[in-house]
């Protein structure tokens, strides 16, 4: 397999690998040190097909079954904006922020799987921030002064970015799903730490209104600065596999006609915030 770093921070490209390879259980512990380290691999030009998806992500952990009523692969969630192809289409316009799959359970997933079906010719890059190597650089006054702030997340805020003008039955359904206080610095069994923010960050707990949205917009301004993201710009067939303990990411904004369709797994969190 041939090993290429993407950028200082973040994200390997592995080529030189046959489907074979990619199933073959030797080279999946191997596969999980490089993402722990790297945060983002990618493999160009794979075309995997869906049960090849899944029998490949079955490899890192348990994956998550979406509950869809006789569908031929529950593990596969189709990502696009056109409600004909997706059940999600109304909330996936969400991940054009930055965020991280799973801040308002306790235990987020532990990676996400994309295959490419078809890309947009405008729009519809993935962008990866490392939060490990945001948290590593910050000077160690920050690091004490953030260490035990504790943030409230919700699926209500980061759908009020989406809709800012919403009607009550928006906010009635948003609400619907509670909000859930995470750790601003997330310390890993690993021995790692990782910053906790998002889109669905709504405010520092105990903290003065004003100085929380500073304070968030200024770490989230950090995590997302060149220095430590990767911007994917997608090839069909182009398969990546992202950690989400240690990464946020987002879609570039893309047009529901754009025929963008991507097909993710989930594999299920093992690590709860901590
Ligand atoms: C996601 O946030 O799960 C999807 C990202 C993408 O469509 O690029």
């Amino acid at each position: 397999m041939r090993i290429e770093t993407l950028t200082d921070t973040i994200g390997v490209s592995v080529s030189d690998m046959t489907r074979a390879d990619l199933l073959d259980p030797a080279l999946s512990d191997d596969l999980l040190d490089l993402l722990e380290k790297n945060g983002v691999l990618v493999f160009p030009d794979l075309h995997l097909d869906d049960p090849e998806q899944i029998a490949f992500s079955r490899q890192f952990g348990e994956l998550e079954i979406l509950p869809i009523p006789g569908a031929e692969h529950p593990e596969i969630f189709v990502v696009s904006l056109d409600p004909d192809k997706a059940l999600s289409a109304e909330y996936l316009k969400g991940t054009f922020y930055w965020h991280i799959d799973g801040a308002t359970v306790d235990t987020p997933n532990k990676a996400t799987i994309l295959s490419a079906h078809e890309v947009s010719a405008v729009g519809g890059e993935t962008e990866f921030a490392n939060t490990y190597a945001a948290w590593e650089a910050l000077d160690s006054d920050d690091k004490t002064r953030f260490g035990s702030l504790r943030v409230e997340h919700s699926f209500a805020t980061a759908q009020g970015r989406v809709h800012p003008e919403p009607t009550d039955e928006q906010v009635r359904f948003w609400n619907e799903r509670p909000s859930k206080v995470q750790p601003l610095a997330w310390k890993h069994a690993s021995g790692r730490t990782s910053l906790v923010l998002g889109a669905t960050a709504s405010h520092v707990v105990g903290m003065p209104l004003e100085e929380s949205d500073a304070l968030i917009e200024h770490l989230q301004e950090w995590v997302t600065s060149s220095r430590f993201t990767y911007l994917h710009e997608w090839q069909v067939g182009d398969l990546v596999i992202w950690d989400n303990r240690g990464t946020m990411h987002r879609a570039l904004p893309y047009a529901a006609e754009s025929g963008r369709l991507m097909h993710r797994t989930t594999i299920a969190g093992e690590e709860p915030f901590q």
